[in-house]
C-alpha cells in the first residue's frame, strides 16, 4: 500500500536550515544545550555526567515517564504512557497500531498531515470534518454527531489546532467525550502544542486523563521549544492499546536516545520557568502581529490564535497565494506556509510567531508589502 508523500515536512526541509526569515515555525524558542544543562539540580548533573549510552528502557526511562505523568496527566501512572523518538514517532506507532482496515475515521481537517495519512495507509475509511473559519475554527460536535456510522472507530482532533491555533474548551472537550462514549468511538488527541499559548476559557484537560478510550499525544518540541531531542509520547489509560503501541515500537526505534531522555527529564523539572519563557516571547509576537494585521487589513485577515504558534491567515490579494508565497521568499527570505501544503485550496498561510526572530521577519514583510504598493 502507498504512502503519500508529506507535503508539509517536505517543504520545511526544502527550506528550514537555509539563512532565511521562517515565519511558519510551529514550535516555541529553542534553547542552548549549556542553558538546559545548567538548570539541572545536583542529582541530574550527576547523572549527565555519569550517564551510561547503552539502551535506555524500551517504552522510556522510567524517571521521565514519571514525570511526564505528574507535570502533565495528573490521574494517570507512569505506566501508561510510552515514550517515543518525536510525537511523530508516538503518533505514527499509536495509529498505525490501533487503526484497523475497514475502521470508519473521522478526521478534523486542516490538520497536520500525519493525523490523516497514517489512518489512509492502514486502509482505513476516512471521512474529513473541516473547520471553518465563519465558526472561528473551532470544533463543530453537531457536526460529528451526524458523521459518526456504526463502523466510526476514531475521532481524531488536534487542539491547539495546526494551522489556525484554535482550542478545544473544557466545556467542549467534555461534551465530545459524552458523545463519543454513547458510540463507543475512541479519541486520538494531537496536543503537541498544549500549554503553549493563554486560551481564554483556560486549558482543557488532556483527553486521555479524561477519557479511557482516548489516547493524547505530546512532546518536547512545541511549548518547551526542544525538537532536537525528538522525545515525545503517547498517554492512554489502556493496557491492551499501550501493548499494542509498544509492539510497532519494537519494529521501529525499540528505545529513545539515552543523553535525550536525560535532557527531557532536566526540562520538565524546570517546566515552568520554560514555559513562561516561551509564552513571554509569544505573547510579546502576538502584540507585533495584531499591530501588523490592523494596519494591513486590506489584504490579511485571521482569527486569533488562543493556544499554539501558529496562525491561519486569510490573504486577500488578487494572486494566488502559492504566488504571493513564492515571491516573498524570493525577493525577502521570509519563509511562509501556504495553504496547498494541506492540500487546502484556497487563499490562506500558516504564521508562525513563536521565535525572538520573527519581529525582523514582520519588519521584512512590511517593507516587502510597502514596496509593491
Ligand atoms: C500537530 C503536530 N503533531 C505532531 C508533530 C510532530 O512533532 P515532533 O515529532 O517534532 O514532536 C508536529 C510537528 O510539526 C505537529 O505540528
Amino acid at each position: 500500500m502507498k504512502i503519500n508523500t508529506f507535503k508539509l515536512e517536505n517543504y520545511l526541509s526544502q527550506h528550514e536550515f537555509l539563512p532565511q526569515h521562517l515565519l511558519c515555525r510551529s514550535d516555541a524558542e529553542s534553547m542552548a544545550l549549556r542553558d538546559l544543562l545548567d538548570m539541572a539540580d545536583h542529582e541530574d548533573q550527576e547523572l549527565w555526567n555519569n550517564l551510561q549510552l547503552g539502551y535506555t528502557t524500551a517504552a522510556g526511562m522510567p524517571i521521565l515517564r514519571q514525570l511526564i505523568v505528574q507535570e502533565m496527566y495528573k490521574d494517570l501512572m507512569a505506566h501508561q504512557v510510552l515514550c517515543f523518538s518525536g510525537s511523530e514517532g508516538a503518533g505514527f506507532s499509536a495509529l498505525f497500531a490501533l487503526c484497523e482496515p475497514e475502521d470508519h475515521v473521522i478526521v478534523l481537517t486542516p490538520c497536520y498531515q500525519a493525523l490523516i495519512e497514517i489512518p489512509k495507509f492502514r486502509g482505513c475509511e476516512i471521512s474529513q470534518l473541516s473547520l471553518k473559519e465563519e465558526n472561528n475554527w473551532c470544533i463543530d460536535i453537531d457536526a460529528i454527531r451526524s458523521m459518526i456510522k456504526s463502523n466510526t472507530k476514531w475521532l481524531i482532533i488536534n487542539f491547539p489546532h495546526n494551522p489556525s491555533g484554535q482550542v478545544i474548551t473544557p466545556e467542549e472537550l467534555k461534551n465530545l467525550i459524552k458523545l463519543l462514549d454513547e458510540h463507543g468511538v475512541w479519541l486520538f488527541s494531537d496536543e503537541s502544542s498544549r500549554l503553549l499559548g493563554a486560551p481564554i476559557d483556560g486549558w482543557a484537560e488532556p483527553a486521555a486523563v479524561l477519557y479511557p478510550k482516548a489516547v493524547s499525544l505530546n512532546g518536547m518540541s512545541k511549548a518547551f521549544g526542544l525538537g532536537g531531542l525528538r522525545i515525545g509520547w503517547v498517554a492512554c489509560q489502556d493496557p491492551a492499546a499501550i501493548n499494542k503501541i509498544k509492539e510497532i515500537k519494537n519494529y521501529t526505534t525499540i528505545g529513545n536516545s539515552t543523553p535525550s531522555e536525560l535532557l527531557s527529564v532536566i526540562a520538565l523539572k524546570n517546566k515552568d520557568v520554560i514555559l513562561e519563557k516561551n509564552n513571554q516571547i509569544l505573547s510579546d509576537n502576538l502584540v507585533i502581529l495584531d499591530l501588523f494585521f490592523t494596519k494591513n487589513q486590506k489584504l490579511f485577515s485571521w482569527v486569533w490564535p488562543q493556544g499554539g504558534c501558529v496562525g491561519w491567515v486569510h490573504y486577500k490579494g488578487k494572486e494566488d497565494v502559492d504566488l504571493f508565497c513564492k515571491k516573498l521568499l524570493r525577493d525577502t527570505g521570509v519563509l511562509l506556509m501556504p495553504a496547498s501544503v494541506y492540500d487546502v485550496n484556497e487563499n490562506y498561510f500558516r504564521i508562525g510567531f513563536g521565535h525572538k526572530d520573527m519581529v525582523t521577519a514582520i519588519g521584512k514583510l512590511q517593507q516587502y508589502l510597502e514596496a509593491l504598493a
